[in-house]
């Protein structure tokens, strides 16, 4: 019998080629977003291994529903791959309370949600893989994604405390974190940012710079495969790592992030990104 591993957020990106992947390395793999009529796209994929679901992680009765599918065929799920995430983007000073709780609510509470109703079944089976969607954002931050990176950081968080308490269960809790990878989440990111750039806002001339340099980020970075085979390391090896970082070319930035003087990664950002060129008008 194929392992069972459900995918969240499988519509798109990351999800979505994570699901074929692992459907292709012989997983059976339950599929599972919002947009069902997105998710129906991958049925015949991956060797008609992918069930497609809907649910969203933000609710609990959605959640239950999905997964009273899952057992109705009898199955005990081996693996959960925590992928459904957004991004709130801008300036710190312009986030509303509203935008805050949209991005817990999805990234972490949601999160939190999927992994509580699923983690009993692999506990009781002494047996079981969560891998948790992180990024490198959990551990370096630029301006202007403070609820994303917040969200983020969260998520190093918890998924330190689920480690340690599965452990004697039998169950391993692994982070992907990755880098820039090449999906919709940046147009995303874009959109979101361009609602910042209005020519009476404080901020625009420093997100428009920021702005710039991120459009960059996305469309150049890996494909979302390469997150995928870290998945299936991680579902696979006997001994999980606690953390993968892809594409690997980000394990500099981290190094860069944790021997640095803060002072000095500041600097850096700026230069990076181009915000060092920005003088606030009259200062
Ligand atoms: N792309 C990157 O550069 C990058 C880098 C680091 C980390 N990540 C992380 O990777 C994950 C996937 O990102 P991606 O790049 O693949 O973005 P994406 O293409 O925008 O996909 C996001 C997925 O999340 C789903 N989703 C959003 N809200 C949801 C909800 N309430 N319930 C269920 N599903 C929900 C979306 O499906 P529906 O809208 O159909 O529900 C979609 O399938 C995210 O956690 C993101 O933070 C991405």
């Amino acid at each position: 019998m194929h392992q069972a591993v459900l995918v969240t957020g499988a519509s798109s990106g990351i999800g979505e080629a994570t699901a074929v992947y692992l459907a292709h390395k012989g997983f059976r793999i339950f599929a599972a977003a919002r947009r069902i009529e997105k998710l129906n796209e991958l049925s015949g994929l991956g060797g008609g291994r992918i069930t497609t679901l809907a649910m969203d992680v933000t609710d609990e009765a959605s959640i239950e529903k999905a997964l009273a599918e899952i057992a109705a065929e009898g199955i005990t799920l081996y693996g959960l791959v925590n992928n459904a995430g957004v991004s709130v983007m801008g300036p710190f000073e312009q986030i509303s309370a509203d935008e805050w709780r949209r991005q817990f609510e999805t990234n972490v509470i949601g999160l939190a949600n999927v992994t509580r109703a699923v983690m009993r079944q692999m506990r009781e089976a002494g047996r079981g893989r969560i891998i948790n969607i992180g990024s490198v954002t959990g551990r370096v931050v630029s301006p202007f994604q403070a609820p994303y990176a917040a969200s983020k950081h969260a998520v190093e968080g918890l998924s330190d405390a689920l480690r340690r308490e599965l452990a004697p269960h039998g169950v391993k809790v692994s982070v992907i974190r990755p880098g820039f990878i090449n999906t919709p989440f940046g147009h995303q990111e874009q959109d979101a940012l361009a609602k910042f750039t209005g020519a009476d806002n404080p901020y625009a001339e420093q997100v428009r710079i920021f702005k710039e340099w991120h459009a960059t980020g996305h469309p150049n970075a890996p494909a979302p495969t390469i997150v995928a085979e870290a998945v299936h390391r991680a579902l696979t090896v006997d001994r999980p790592h606690s953390r993968y970082t892809v594409p690997a070319n980000m394990l500099g930035v981290l190094a860069l992030r944790n021997l640095m003087p803060s002072a000095i990664v500041d600097r850096i950002f700026e230069r990076v990104t181009g915000l060092s060129k920005y003088r606030p008008q009259g200062k």
